[in-house]
């Protein structure tokens, strides 16, 4: 077996004995060792510590996932480009919604590294710990963006509510697009820079944009994910959209790797698309309410459906906060079990 981390071997679609598994938001607040290290910290001073948000990334190693995602949010490449937030209840609110052209044009395209240092610092800080004596890394490190629909609805202060991002949208057109746009150079400077700075591969969250009208997601969603991913050609990245129910254009999107939700059945969508690396797509419900034999059994049965090469095992969605370890041990556990 090649030296190459699985994760990187399955995203190019070479052969693997099992597939990797990790899983959006291992690094959260379902994990005990997470809330210690966390304790009452407001959440933006803790993501830009880079010594504790460096031992946030690392702690989903001790189950044997096969990435590491470093530990910032998508609001973060937000605030280096001039927008500030609050991390409420419900998710990050901004300070001042971002709603005119005059301020959409006070935002950095560019935002100099010196204004997203802490992201830079951790990932040196995980690169530094994963270090083995021979100096390779012993897992992959994974970084993200927010796609641009998702990351404008947080700078508008809609957040999750569609509804209200795309009435802003219809009213404000010029508004809307000036900011996607800003966004989108802002997210490819982002990303390369952290590729130059010695992560592995990347993810693309368009949370939101999966209840997006075919109309809308085809203005909003694909054109920005399609531009992003064909602007980044350097290293492997993965598209996720939140229970998007447009399996042909996640695929038309260029990315390496598709995520599906339980929206999609994967077996269906392999026979469709065999060449296509998917992601997914156990229900992180059963984590979340299940008993770990549950557990055991949806894992084994994604392997089954996905098959062991193009097949990143991982949730339909991130870790749920009610997610107990040993679920989320049984998880990792089991499709570590798969090997042959
Ligand atoms: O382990 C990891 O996946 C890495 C860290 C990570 C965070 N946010 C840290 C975080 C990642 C990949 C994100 C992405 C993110 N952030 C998304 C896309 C993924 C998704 O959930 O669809 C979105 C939409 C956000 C915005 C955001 N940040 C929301 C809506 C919330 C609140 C909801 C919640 O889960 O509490 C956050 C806060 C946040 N970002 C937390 C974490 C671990 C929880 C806050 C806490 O620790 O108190």
């Amino acid at each position: 077996m090649s030296s190459e981390h699985l994760l990187l071997r399955a995203l190019q679609g070479k052969p693997v004995p099992r597939p990797p598994v990790w899983a959006m938001r291992q690094a959260g607040r379902w994990d005990p060792k997470f809330r210690e290290l966390r304790a009452e910290r407001d959440f933006y001073s803790f993501a830009t510590d880079s010594q504790l948000a460096a031992q946030a990334s690392l702690l989903p190693a001790r189950f044997g996932v096969d990435a590491i995602i470093l530990f910032y949010d998508i609001t973060t490449l937000a605030q280096a480009m001039g927008v500030a937030f609050q991390m409420q209840a419900g998710g990050p609110v901004p300070v001042a919604p971002t709603t005119s052209m005059s301020q959409v044009r006070q935002l950095s395209e560019e935002p100099d590294a010196d204004r997203f240092a802490s992201v830079l610092d951790t990932l040196s800080a995980v690169r530094q710990a994963l270090q083995d004596a021979s100096g390779r890394k012993r897992l992959p490190i994974l970084v993200f963006a927010g796609a641009p629909f998702t990351l404008a609805s947080y700078c508008l202060g809609t957040g999750k509510d569609i509804t209200a991002t795309c009435r802003f949208a219809r009213e404000n057109q010029d508004v809307f697009a000036a900011l996607l746009d800003k966004l989108e150079s802002a997210t490819i400077h982002f990303v390369r820079t952290l590729l130059r700075q010695g992560a592995d591969a990347w993810q693309l969250f368009d949370s939101w944009a999966g209840g997006l009208p075919a109309d809308d997601y085809a203005r909003w969603a694909l054109p920005y994910h399609q531009r992003i991913f064909a602007a980044i050609p350097e290293a492997p990245g993965i598209l996720f959209v939140k229970e998007c129910p447009y399996l042909d254009w996640l695929v038309a999107s260029g990315a390496r790797a598709v995520s599906l939700g339980v929206t999609h059945d994967l077996r269906t969508a392999r026979q469709r698309y065999p060449n296509v690396v998917f992601q997914g797509n156990v229900d992180s419900r059963v984590l979340r309410d299940g008993q770990p034999l549950d557990v055991i059994e949806v894992a084994r049965a994604c392997v089954q459906a996905g098959g062991k090469s193009n097949h990143i095992v991982n949730l339909n969605h991130g870790v749920d906060p009610r997610t107990p370890v040993e679920n989320f041990a049984a998880f990792v556990a089991t499709v570590r079990g798969c090997e042959s």
